[in-house]
């Protein structure tokens, strides 16, 4: 038995679980890194951009062209991310969960090294084509991630572990904004370092991976490997008898092998996943489409705008309450459940937006304005790290059982790029045209995903995947309605599942 467990929920977190999220997460943080890394070394590196199309085309790069060529590197990313993240379904049942997120950092390799060696090579190209597959990178990371973790922790640990996903990306973003101070490596010379050092969290993965079990539940439900799945069990419970977890998994697998093989098309004509893939759908999109990363891509400007002083320590301000709230939600999440703490976060998040839109257009009139605008941008990203940032992640995995979940994943992950495209790419020209109100409109979306959650997502807290799957299953697509059983505690959880009209 590994040496060295601490009680948490309940479940004792061994060395190997704690490892293996350890490693896992270091994609998260490699995530995290390459949404903060552009935000604050723009301007140094449009210079480059200036200075390569001085010397091809001897004269100075014209405004516009500029202006494409930066959204095109920034965004690009994103289409990377949507990309990819559609195959996670394919490659992870293909290779294994463990063998993907070991063969993709080799996507972040190629990626980094191209960045890192753009200056030298006097190439924007290789920016803007490093940062597409830095990105391809990022959206495979975003699905294998908490499919892994999701699978390796025990019922009553899921949500917190899976938490940690958002935690390693939320520092990521944190140590990019710190490094990208002109102090540091933001500067002239040493922005290529900058943005190639995001290969170093992916270095640290592959050292580890091999010490990590593969997905017990992968090796048993998809490969038939009882044996393996068997001995990765007792690596990551401590555990010599494993006989309970297995029995679940058996449950499962019987279940699915009366399935036919779920495919993408099949979650929404099957009337068994139509329901949850929706939900899944809806939680991205509650995630993407509240704003969060018009302040994560633009703050700078945004601050700026709010007359706010310092605007660069402000982004890291924000940097900062944000890590400081995952951790907070961290706690939460197995106490108050998922549905409880996301609609906490965007009902926080909806009156934040308010209140900032009441501080962005009172500004010329009173300017200590300004300080309520930032304190109620950090009160945005505070709600957003309590519910939205995290849950959608791994709430996914959690509503749909082995057979269905790697489709489900690519779904959910692919909506959840396809909008974040749209706010990198479409934010300022809304900003632009709406000047303070902009956030009037993320206040509606916030309200509209509130009300979804409240009448139609079902607490998962304390389930078994079975029983959650089970708990679509038997309940009709009509019968979607206010679920009374929502907040059922973690003993009750074990038993069944009661809804409305059926307890
Ligand atoms: C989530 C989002 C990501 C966002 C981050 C901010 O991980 O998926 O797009 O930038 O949270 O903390």
């Amino acid at each position: 038995m590994p040496a060295g467990f601490q009680q948490l929920g309940g479940e004792r977190v061994t060395g190997t679980l704690a490892l293996s999220v350890f490693t896992a997460v270091l994609g998260s943080l490699a995530f995290g890194y390459n949404i903060g890394v552009i935000n604050a070394p723009q301007k140094i590196i449009e210079r480059d951009y200036n200075a390569t199309w001085m010397q091809r085309y001897s004269q100075p790069i014209p405004p516009a062209t500029l202006t494409s060529l930066w959204s095109l590197s920034v965004a690009i990313f994103s289409v990377g991310g949507m990309l990819s993240s559609f195959c996670v379904g394919f490659i992870s049942e293909w290779l294994g969960r463990r063998k993907a997120m070991l063969i993709n950092n080799l996507t972040a390799f190629i990626g980094g090294g191209m960045m890192g060696m753009a200056k030298l090579c006097q190439s924007f190209e290789m920016i803007i084509l490093g940062r597409f597959i830095i990105g391809a990178y990022c959206g495979l990371a975003s699905g294998l991630v908490p499919m892994y973790v999701g699978e390796i922790a025990p019922t009553s640990l899921r949500g917190a572990l899976g938490t940690l996903h958002q935690l390693a990306i939320v520092t990521g973003i944190l140590i990019a904004q710190i490094l990208g101070l002109e102090s540091i490596l933001g500067s002239e010379e040493l922005w290529p370092v900058l943005l190639g050092v995001t290969v170093l969290p992916t270095v640290l993965q592959m050292a580890l991976l091999p010490f990590c079990p593969e997905s017990p539940r992968y090796l048993y439900i998809i490969r038939c490997q009882e044996h393996h799945a068997k001995s990765g069990l007792r690596r990551l419970t401590g555990r010599q008898e494993v006989g309970d977890a297995l029995a679940e998994m058996k449950e499962e697998k019987r279940r699915m092998d009366m399935e036919r093989k779920v495919s993408i098309a099949e979650l929404f004509r099957s009337p068994l996943y139509r329901q949850p893939i929706i939900i899944a759908i809806l939680l991205q999109l509650s995630q993407q489409l509240s704003g969060v990363n018009a302040i994560f891509y633009y703050s700078t400007s945004i601050f700026q705008k709010a007359g706010v002083q310092s605007p660069v320590y402000a982004t890291i301000g924000a940097g900062a309450v944000n890590c400081a709230f995952t951790v907070v939600s961290l706690f939460l999440v197995e106490k108050m459940g998922r549905r409880t703490l996301h609609m906490l976060g965007l009902g926080g998040m909806c009156i934040c937006a308010i209140i900032m839109t009441m501080a962005l257009a009172l500004l010329e009139s009173v300017p200590a304005m300004s300080y309520v605008s930032m304190l109620a941008i950090f009160g945005f990203v505070a709600f957003f790290e309590v519910g939205p940032g995290p849950i959608p992640w791994f709430f996914v995995a959690e509503l749909f059982s082995q057979g269905p979940r790697p489709a489900a994943m690519a779904v959910a992950g692919c909506s959840n790029w396809t909008a974040n495209f749209m706010i990198g790419m479409g934010f300022q020209y809304i900003a632009d045209l709406c000047g303070p109100y902009v956030f009037l409109i993320f206040a509606a979306l916030l309200l509209f995903f509130l009300l979804f959650t409240f009448f139609r997502v079902p607490e998962t807290r304390g389930k078994t995947f079975d029983q959650i799957s089970a708990s679509f299953q038997r309940r009709p697509a009509s019968m979607m309605d206010l679920d009374l059983d929502m907040d059922m505690g973690m003993d009750k959880a074990s038993t069944e599942l009661e809804y409305l009209g059926e307890g």
